[in-house]
């Protein structure tokens, strides 16, 4: 029996954005063996991809129902232990619902499901099973970022009281202008992405790192979304104001229409006592802004970062990592709890994170339907 955790991918093909990241990902930390899967609807090139990338093929499946008949037919030691769900998003809530009542713990890509009501069903199906589920929110990854929610924990920036997030592509641009380009665009056909495309897409990486590095949870929001065309069903385009406990408020401004720009995910949090500021097109740097001394930049690797930042460099400070460490670091925490090892709950997103990603998207895009108004998450 293999001493790594057992790995399938649904999805993830080499036609895929995402698998590559996966794939490396669940290798960096040597925790897992990839031994199987669905990584395309096509047989013959789900054969293809998985010798191209040198895997055996006798447990590549024509379709997820083939794979959980045959996987559980294995014995237990042998059988898949965890599956990426690397598919579009339509089908994240059919697999992973179908894979944590047959037993199997379940890395899911993000939006979790297409619907809030699918994540609750989600979230209650997990509650009778005795499995790990974990959502990948990618960013919250990265050591930087590990970091900002351990000073903010610590009181370092004081209380919290301005929070500006903005998270800018600009790669709908040469689509969105072209009607034949548009209908060919699974993100933007509301049947395989669900309700929303720019909040669902890289508005729920906004809203999950807020509270991720906060601590707090956003109480309601107020959106501004922008379609373009008036066929496009689907926000390219979203900017919300938040409000939290307290009194607090914040801004989340995303965009895939901001021509140029590729994944400008900035993320600022202002307290009574300093700033944090991190961009994650440049990861390994962490500003910390305060009124009376020079700016101190922080960087991975170094001792006075905390733990659960050290936890996920490997290299010695000064060799850049990026976001493949990032999702390592969530497979590694992922790893932990599969073999029942302690872990810090910052070590990777779960159903919960989900579930509230998925509340927020139908809240935001509630809200604009309603006019702009303030709506309660
Ligand atoms: N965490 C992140 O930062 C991040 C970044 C990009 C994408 N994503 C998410 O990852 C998911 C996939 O995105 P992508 O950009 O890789 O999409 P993609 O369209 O590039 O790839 C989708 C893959 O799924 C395969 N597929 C489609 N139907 C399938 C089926 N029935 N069975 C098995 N495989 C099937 C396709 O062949 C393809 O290989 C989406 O939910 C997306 O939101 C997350």
């Amino acid at each position: 029996m293999s001493a790594k955790i057992r790995l399938g991918i649904l999805g993830g093909g080499g036609d895929s954005l995402i698998g590559v990241l996966h794939r490396i990902a669940s290798s960096m930390y040597d925790s897992y063996e990839l031994v199987g899967g669905v990584f395309n609807p096509n047989f013959d090139e789900n054969i293809g991809f998985a010798k191209e990338i040198g895997i055996p093929t006798n447990r590549i499946y024509k379709d997820f129902d083939t794979m959980m008949e045959e996987e559980l037919k294995l014995p237990e030691d042998e059988r898949i232990q965890v599956v990426s769900v690397l598919t579009p998003n339509f089908l994240h809530f059919p697999m992973a619902k179908k894979l944590i009542e047959s037993g199997f713990n379940v890395i899911c890509e993000k939006p979790m499901t297409t619907t809030y009501e699918e994540a609750k069903i989600l979230q209650e199906t997990l509650e009778k099973a005795n499995t790990i589920f974990a959502v990948t929110y990618t960013y919250t990854g990265y050591p930087m970022v590990r970091q900002m929610k351990e000073m903010i924990a610590s009181g370092v920036i004081g209380k919290i009281q301005k929070i500006d997030v903005q998270y800018y592509q600009g790669w709908i641009n040469p689509i969105i202008h072209d009607k034949e380009k548009r209908a060919a665009t699974w993100r933007l056909d509301p049947e395989k992405s669900g309700i929303s495309c720019c909040v669902g897409d890289i508005g729920t990486h906004g809203f999950d790192m807020i509270e991720y590095v906060t601590g707090m949870e956003v109480e309601s929001v107020l959106a501004e979304l922008n379609y373009l065309y008036s066929d496009n069903k689907m926000d390219i385009d979203g900017t919300m104001l938040l409000r939290f406990p307290n009194d607090i408020k914040g801004l989340l401004r995303t965009s895939q229409i901001a021509t140029g720009e590729e994944n400008n995910f900035t993320v600022k949090i202002y307290g009574n006592k300093g700033g944090l500021k991190w961009e994650q097109e440049n990861p390994n740097y962490l500003y910390h802004l305060t009124e009376d001394e020079p700016l101190k930049v922080l960087k991975p690797g170094h001792a006075y970062n905390s733990e659960l930042s050290l936890s996920g460099t490997k290299l010695p400070p000064g060799h850049p990592e990026g976001i493949f460490d990032s999702m390592g670091n969530i497979y590694k925490g992922v790893a932990k709890a599969i073999r029942k090892e302690p872990y810090h709950p910052g070590e990777f997103p779960t159903m919960k994170d989900g579930v509230r990603g998925m509340n927020f998207i139908e809240k935001a895009v509630d809200s604009h339907k309603k006019g702009n108004v303030w709506v309660k998450i």
